[in-house]
């Protein structure tokens, strides 16, 4: 059985990522230090597979415990690195936390993957790092714009680094994927994401505001020049996204690729606010009270993804809707309401 790391495994996309590595026969070993998750997650996972999971509580920029969990576990056959802060607004406010966290936790896992010697590796990128592009939708050779955030740097210069540490090591496999708008949850309701506070991202507070938590979403600006005013965005099921690192593990170990390959993971679809809003409605029947606000600062008006490079390559390609999207994430807020009110 093939023995993965998964850094930021507790996470919203690093726990839907274990269960995708679970069942395709992966032996995923986690780390989190839980600053945007929580221990109960691990129970969830091993409700899900059915399995027991190795799991490290330790932050990634800790080299000493983190050469702990290499020691104790090797050898690993790859690495998949999520853990990373991803809140665009907070980044704005907290450049610092951004910059160390998500800088020296690459370089310190990329430092032991060396010292380990494991070959392939996964870096959790993202659409920000094209800013606002001139031409949609991009591809993965679109050149990049300013980043709009600090946030945004960070995953910049992780690929950078990437690639500046790929040229000086010829036994590693890379990819890098840059994420669209991840959504939705496990079907199982089991597992999603747990914004902390008040969320930034659209669909929890698109949810919490149909459950009763928040008395009103605000649309950030409908004067953008998109067909319904709202900004455009490629909502991606997070079970999707998931299946792809399982594909591009697969790939890595096929092709040994000599360089760093990047790959868009979307739906190469576009949808507006409204019609997030809108498809929410008529998926589950309760309304989202909400009202039109001013735009807000660091966001992009539109983007979306070419995917074309990931199916020709990967094989890959997404299966849920929009509608699948907001079903599976309303059955997980409720499951939560239920938590918080049994
Ligand atoms: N939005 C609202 N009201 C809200 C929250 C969001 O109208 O209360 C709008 C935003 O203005 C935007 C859309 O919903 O038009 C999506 O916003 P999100 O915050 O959900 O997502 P972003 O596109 O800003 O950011 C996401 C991830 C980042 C990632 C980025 C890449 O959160 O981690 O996509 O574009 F880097």
């Amino acid at each position: 059985m093939r023995k993965v790391l998964v850094t930021g495994g507790a996470g919203f996309i690093g726990s839907h990522t274990v269960v995708a590595l679970a069942q395709a026969g992966y032996e995923a070993v986690l780390v989190d230090n839980y600053s945007n998750s929580s221990p109960k997650v691990i129970e969830r996972l091993e409700a899900i597979t059915g399995k027991k999971l190795a799991v490290y509580a330790v932050n990634c920029v800790d080299r000493r415990a983190m050469n702990d969990v290499f020691l104790r576990e090797k050898p690993f056959h790859g690495a998949i690195h999520f853990a990373a802060f991803k809140a665009v607004g907070d980044s704005v406010t907290h450049p610092l936390k951004y910059y160390h966290n998500n800088i020296e936790s690459l370089v310190v896992l990329l430092e032991l993957m060396h010292q380990y010697k494991v070959p392939d590796f996964v870096f959790s990128s993202s659409c920000t790092v094209y800013g606002q592009p001139d031409l949609l939708p991009v591809t993965e050779e679109t050149p990049w714009k300013p980043a709009e955030s600090p946030y945004g740097y960070t995953k910049q210069i992780c690929e950078r680094i990437i690639l500046d540490d790929a040229a000086t090591a010829p036994g590693m496999h890379t990819t890098m994927l840059r994420y669209f708008n991840p959504i939705g949850a496990h079907p199982s309701g089991l597992i999603g994401e747990l914004p902390l506070g008040r969320p930034e991202n659209l669909i929890p507070y698109v949810t919490q505001a149909a459950a009763g938590l928040r008395d009103n979403l605000t649309v950030f600006g409908n004067d953008y020049d998109t067909p319904d005013g709202t900004c455009l965005r490629d909502y991606i099921h997070v079970v999707d996204l998931a299946e792809a690192h399982v594909k591009a593990l697969d790939w890595l170990q096929e092709a040994r690729p000599a360089n760093p390959e990047m790959f868009n993971l979307g739906t190469g679809r576009a949808h507006s606010v409204k019609e997030v809003i809108d498809t929410f409605t008529e998926a589950t029947g309760v309304p989202v009270p909400h009202t039109y606000g001013t735009r807000r600062t660091g966001d992009v008006e539109q983007i979306w993804a070419d995917v074309t490079k990931a199916a020709d390559v990967l094989g890959w390609r997404t299966t849920r809707t929009l509608h699948d999207c907001l079903i599976d994430a309303w059955r997980w807020q409720q499951n939560l309401l239920k938590e918080i009110k049994p």
